[in-house]
């Protein structure tokens, strides 16, 4: 997945002579998943993708950070607008939560990356704001705003974030990250009932043909970072094909699928990892049955943690909850959550003043084990989040307006 691409120049057929204009034989790069019976894209480089000259192990900040359990129990929320803005997507990198399955960054990034390689699963890349530009051995991806970028693993690629910076959310999977193997045929097409289709992935289109030598390359692995430097430059591919590949998909193209009543998160998953579910809340209209009451029930997810960043729209409705844009939730299993008290009637009386849509965007990642939490998340701690439906039903917080969008 996602699908057939082929980008620049390629042969007739795979593993045959293909020479460039000097004579020279291209270098053949089979990028192959789960061994040889998977998905793959065969890349033809100008020199041999092999050639290392050096290897240096690097401190890793990802490694140096701690880990908490979520004890004594409690939701949390943390203010990613706390936390500091520098670095760039790849060491800048602020690891908020984590387990065995995923660890789940934020990046407040304003520097160029290093060339940069993860050997240790598939990235999510969700862009809250700014532009930059993804620059891999497959060609470039011009990333803006509400884009999540795919990365597969291996995948050699660099940031360079717009003038304005970037601020992203970074997860790192053990695995693959995919779409929801309900939304596919058996051979992996887009059903019409997937709220996206092939038609709103934007891979990259023309390889880089980059010039290069000693070019330093820093890898992820399991023992920690390395640098190795290439004797050229890993960005020489003339084309490749084939079915693996880096891409774009934006929250906007995301197509909502509402009920009458309330649905569930189901209908808002996006891709699904190992362990893991990744969500888009995207601007829809409410639901529309007469008696329905319009925004989530309280809901114990007795199996997963939920994790919820609030990347867009109108978040009163969370109001006395401190949550708002930039916001990360976590409300872990063994906890009930839902609206804030006064929220439901607050949605009924805008329904009856005509407010029948909600214009909140929101990333939700759901785990299946629970997540740990990392120092800089504890560092923008919101400590009275955990209190705040007990102070609303209390009345020590006025409910939300008429005119409040309805929450998660
Ligand atoms: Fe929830």
């Amino acid at each position: 997945m996602p699908y057939y691409r082929v980008a620049g120049d390629v042969p007739a057929k795979r593993h045959v002579r293909f020479r460039g204009p000097d004579g020279s034989l291209y270098a053949e790069e089979l990028m192959g998943e789960e061994g040889f019976v998977s998905d793959s894209s065969l890349l033809y480089h100008r020199h041999p993708p092999t050639a290392i000259v050096k290897s240096e192990g690097l401190a890793d900040p990802a490694a140096e950070v701690a880990l908490a359990a979520n004890h004594p129990l409690l939701p949390r929320h943390f203010r990613t607008h706390d936390l500091p803005a520098s670095g760039d997507m790849v060491l800048g990198r602020q690891l908020l939560l984590a387990n065995d399955d995923v660890r789940i960054s934020f990046a407040a990034a304003d520097a160029d990356s290093d060339l940069y390689r993860n050997s240790g699963g598939d990235e999510a890349v969700y862009l809250r704001s700014g532009t930059a530009e993804f620059e891999s051995v497959y060609g470039s991806i011009a990333a803006s705003s509400g884009d999540y970028v795919i990365v597969p693993r291996g995948t050699i690629h660099r940031w360079l974030p717009g003038s304005d910076g970037v601020q992203a959310l970074i997860v790192e999977a053990r695995g693959h990250i995919r779409p929801p193997r309900r939304y596919l045929s058996q051979y992996g097409q887009f059903l019409e009932h997937a709220p996206y289709c092939e038609r709103d992935l934007r891979g990259p289109t023309q390889p880089l043909l980059a010039d290069g030598e000693d070019v330093p390359v820093v890898v992820r692995t399991s023992a920690g970072l390395t640098r190795l430097t290439y004797a050229f430059h890993p960005f020489d591919v003339v084309g490749w094909d084939g079915y693996l590949y880096p891409y774009a998909f934006n929250i906007a193209d995301f197509e909502p699928i509402v009920k009458r009543t309330h649905a569930p998160p189901p209908v808002h998953q996006t891709f699904e990892g190992p362990n893991f579910v990744i969500c888009s809340f995207c601007p829809r209209p409410l639901d529309f049955d007469p008696a329905a009451v319009p925004i989530p029930y309280n809901h114990h997810n007795v199996d997963s943690d939920e994790m919820m960043y609030y990347v867009g729209g109108d978040y009163s409705a969370r109001k006395g909850s401190g949550v708002g844009l930039g916001s990360i939730t976590l409300h872990p299993s063994g906890f009930t959550h839902g609206p804030q008290p006064g929220a439901v009637e607050a949605v009924i009386r805008g329904l009856a003043e005509g407010k029948t849509t909600t214009d909140e965007t929101a990333v939700m990642i759901d785990t299946f084990r629970p997540l740990l939490l990392a120092g800089p998340a504890r560092a923008a701690e919101d400590p009275e989040y955990a209190w705040s439906w007990a102070s609303a039903a209390r009345g020590r917080i006025s409910p939300p307006a008429a005119d409040q969008g309805p929450g998660f």
